[in-house]
């Protein structure tokens, strides 16, 4: 079933396209999942709107990014589209892209004979403006006039004429979305399920992989890892089941600012700053998420001259660890190598040199015993989200839940 938004183009406490909207939403119920907006819920748009009164802005986008497609139902005001329409569509492509390639339609209803046909013909020019960039379905007008004559007491669009012409035009609609969507996936899975050039190689200084083992080597990792890339965008992510954090192809490439609840965002982009900066290298951040322990380390990704490239976020459960370290696997005389005691495996451990699992080769249990505490602790490690303003509570968050620094996720705390 189709996932409709659909925007009530006035703030207007009674309003004939808010009819038309909740008529559609019930008459089109088999075919499709229609949730109405009320944009007098946001602000009147201005470039000067402090991010922290944009919550609801930010909720529209969302809800916007995760609709099959959009519907705009604009009164005409003055042969155009109402001002509080207007600002709405400015919220929504100022810094964001959520319009983009997005099925939208527009219907409308006026008094005059006209039918907001003045205002439907700008409404369309607006949404194909290179900022919003829709795919606006052609054609398919949805003309309703003497809109005191047309709905029954109980709502319903009793003209049959225009009925008929909605019910076209709706079903078109949905068939519009079917088409792109065939297209994206395509586009979308393709890189998920397969690398593009499978059967290249990359070369590294350490020895060479295929691109499908690379594929492969992020999705077996304990861990799953985020980037996001030097100009702050979401670049990136691992792909493997069970993640922590749910990603999706439709957030890559979005500033890093977007995909954030506004609270949140002056944390995550003080971790960037100071990564970008040269001040710090790794946060470290303990949590719960999904019910068990993790551990969220953000790095700063730089080239071998130590120019910032990005910042990367692992996330990983460390239940598992923590249950070895209760059971003493690091307990003075353990073997390092499988948590085993000395006392246990004495008579092995005195012919042989603990072996290393991915060569073969052999160290003496001193050197042993080193390697292992230097990986445990990487160095700087301590540093925790207390320096960055980052709220260990949650209260960075919209929504009181803790922000996920890369796509504004959060985890329950
Ligand atoms: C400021 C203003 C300007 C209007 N201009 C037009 C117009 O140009 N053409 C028209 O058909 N109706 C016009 N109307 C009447 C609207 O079509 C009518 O109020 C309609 O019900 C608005 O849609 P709504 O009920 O969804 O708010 C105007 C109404 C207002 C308040």
């Amino acid at each position: 079933m189709k996932k409709i938004l659909a925007l009530v183009g006035t703030n207007a406490n009674f309003s004939y396209n808010r009819l038309l909207l909740k008529f559609m939403k019930k008459h089109f119920k088999q075919m499709a999942d229609i949730e109405i907006y009320e944009i007098s819920k946001l602000p009147a748009f201005s470039v000067d709107v402090p991010l922290e009164e944009q919550t609801e802005v930010w909720k529209l986008k969302q809800k916007v990014k995760a609709a099959d497609g959009v519907i705009f139902s604009t009164p005409e005001y003055d042969h155009g589209i109402p001002a509080a329409l207007k600002s709405a569509v400015e919220w929504l492509s100022y810094h964001t892209t959520v319009l983009k390639k997005k099925p939208v339609m527009v219907v409308g209803v006026s008094y005059g004979r006209q039918a907001s046909a003045r205002s439907q013909v700008q409404m369309r020019q607006i949404l194909i403006s290179p900022d919003c960039d829709a795919n606006l379905m052609p054609g398919n007008e949805v003309l309703i006039g003497g809109a005191t004559h047309v709905f029954s007491k109980d709502g319903r669009l009793v003209d049959t004429e225009m009925r008929d012409n909605l019910e076209e035009c709706f079903t078109h609609f949905i068939e519009y979305i079917q088409i792109f969507e065939n297209v994206d996936e395509e586009e979308v899975k393709m890189p998920i399920k397969q690398p593009r050039i499978s059967e290249a190689y990359i070369k590294f200084p350490t020895g060479r992989l295929s691109l499908k083992e690379v594929q492969q080597i992020f999705s077996t990792i304990p861990f799953e890892i985020d980037l996001i890339d030097s100009s702050d965008r979401f670049a990136w992510y691992s792909d493997k089941p069970n993640r922590e954090h749910v990603r999706d192809v439709a957030s890559l490439n979005e500033p890093v600012t977007e995909c954030h609840p506004p609270k949140a965002v002056p944390a995550v982009m003080a971790i960037i700053n100071s990564f970008r900066d040269g001040k710090r290298d790794v946060v470290t951040r303990p949590l719960w998420m999904n019910g068990h322990r993790s551990l969220i380390q953000y790095y700063a990704l730089r080239d071998v001259d130590g120019h910032y490239l990005g910042t990367i976020e692992f996330t990983g459960s460390v239940e598992y660890i923590l249950s070895l370290f209760e059971k003493g696997a690091w307990d003075k005389g353990a073997d390092a190598s499988t948590g085993a005691s000395k006392h246990e495996d004495a008579a092995e451990a005195e012919d042989n040199e603990t072996a290393d699992a991915s060569t073969g080769a052999s160290e003496s249990s001193d050197d042993n015993e080193e390697t292992t505490a230097d990986a445990s602790e990487p160095a700087g490690i301590e540093e925790t989200d207390a320096d960055t303003g980052a709220s260990e509570s949650g209260s960075v968050d919209a929504d009181d839940e803790a922000a996920d620094a890369t796509t504004g996720a959060s985890e329950e705390e």
